[in-house]
């Protein structure tokens, strides 16, 4: 199958719909000839074999480990069987009472805001909020490492980046000073490294600017704070940071996003974020859902704890095989191999002895920085994470693991080959 791909210019069988001009069949072979013939050596990086059922899988984003609860389905199914009168529309034209404003707003009061406004990703979230707080000129700094759909809403609004150093607010502090006012834009807890971001020191760098705050709270709603309200609300922050967004297919494990703001901002941006506009709201079942999966995480604290106790316990065992996982303060662990190439073969080696991650490369990471990311989740048992420390500890000489340039900056080195021998 991936050979027609790279055989593509000489197949005449293929209809004029799959050829292609100049100007796309050069980059198109720039991904399936160069990167993906040439690089991956015909592989695809992040294809590779598909789990079987007994197989440890740490590529899912459900973090408490809801999907399939049966009190989520039922939610969904009994808002299906009930849906007498249901309306199929943008958000902006919601009014009255309606289960979506009523979900917003508990998520509002969860989370210590006056308002709340459903979209349908949190890529569309915060793309439709960059788009509706800055214009063309107006200064956005943004932490070298926030997530894509940040930067594609300062690209939409047509606002000016400033990137800062990753979790570095003297950084923030001497662009501020540089270029003023704005809107600063960062994650609570990062997607690719799993750093958690310094959120005093960055609100107070802020407000010494008098700038907006916007904390993409996706890795950290439901799985931070004593319910689960999130780091904002956690650490006291709710009445500072002005906006918070997330994505509510990580612990919520749907499909939406919400952006949590003042009541006056919430009609604004309805009549003003094209998402909210030009793109339809979603439907009863999704929302029943998603109010059913509230109550579980506001009740369920054992599955933080659980979670926590995991990433805790990985994060430490990782370190001590010398995997150098010293950026992650949380349930997400990077497996930095560098080179694409190193990558592949470390898919390649986990996936042979049951544990799949999730790779992470260009242009998710810099081009050298590829990773595989192990997501934790609250389900793992103590035998499962024995398995995945065993799994780690032997294949790390076949993986080059001591060769590559993350473990060389964390110092670590190999140990005599009698220990080696033990794993
Ligand atoms: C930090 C962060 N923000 C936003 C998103 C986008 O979320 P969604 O998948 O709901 O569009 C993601 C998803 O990868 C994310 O990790």
């Amino acid at each position: 199958m991936l050979a027609n791909l790279f055989e593509f210019r000489n197949n005449p069988s293929l209809p004029p719909s799959a050829r292609m001009p100049d100007f796309l069949q050069r980059r198109m072979d720039e991904f399936y000839v160069d990167r993906m013939q040439g690089l991956w050596g015909g592989k695809h990086i992040m294809h590779g074999v598909q789990p079987s059922n007994s197989a440890i899988q740490l590529m899912s984003n459900d973090y408490l480990s809801l999907v399939n609860h049966p009190q989520i389905l039922q939610a969904q199914i009994a808002a299906l069987q009930n849906a007498s009168n249901e309306v199929v529309m943008s958000g902006v034209f919601m009014h009255g009472e309606n289960p979506v404003s009523a979900f917003e707003q508990r998520m509002a009061t969860f989370c210590g805001y006056q308002a709340g406004i459903l979209s349908q990703s949190g890529y569309a979230a915060n793309v439709g909020l960059i788009q509706a707080l800055a214009e063309k000129n107006v200064p956005v700094y943004i932490d070298m490492h926030a997530h894509a759909s940040l930067w594609e809403g300062v690209m939409s609004a047509g606002a000016t980046p400033h990137a800062f150093r990753h979790n570095d607010p003297e950084h923030l502090d001497r662009q501020m000073r540089q270029y003023g006012q704005g809107v600063l834009c960062v994650d609570s807890v990062y997607s690719t490294l799993g750093s958690i971001a310094p959120l005093e020191d960055l609100v107070d760098v802020a407000e010494k600017y008098d700038s907006l705050i916007i904390v993409d709270e996706s890795h950290s709603l439901g799985t931070h704070g004593v319910h689960g309200e999130g780091l904002v609300r956690q650490l006291g922050l709710h009445e500072r940071v002005h906006f918070v967004t997330a994505s509510l297919a990580k612990a919520f494990a749907a499909r939406a996003g919400i952006v949590l703001c003042s009541e006056r901002f919430k009609e604004y941006f309805r009549c003003t974020a094209r998402p909210a506009i030009f793109s339809s709201s979603l439907l009863n079942h999704e929302v029943a859902a998603l109010d059913k999966t509230l109550d579980i995480i506001q009740a369920d604290d054992w599955r933080r704890d659980k979670l926590f106790h995991n990433a805790r316990f990985l994060r430490q065992q990782l370190s001590d095989l010398g995997y150098n996982v010293r950026c992650s303060q949380s349930q997400i662990i990077p497996i930095e191999a560098g080179v694409e190439q190193d990558t592949l073969v470390l898919r390649e080696k986990m996936e042979e002895q049951g544990v799949f991650g999730a790779v992470f490369c260009a242009p998710a990471t810099p081009k050298k920085r590829s990773l595989v990311r192990l997501s934790v989740n609250a389900a793992l048992t103590v035998p499962q994470m024995l398995e995945i420390v065993r799994v780690m500890g032997v294949i790390r000489d076949d993986v080059g693991m001591w060769r590559w340039p993350s473990t060389v900056k964390g110092g670590a080195q190999a140990p005599a080959r009698a220990v080696l021998a033990n794993w």
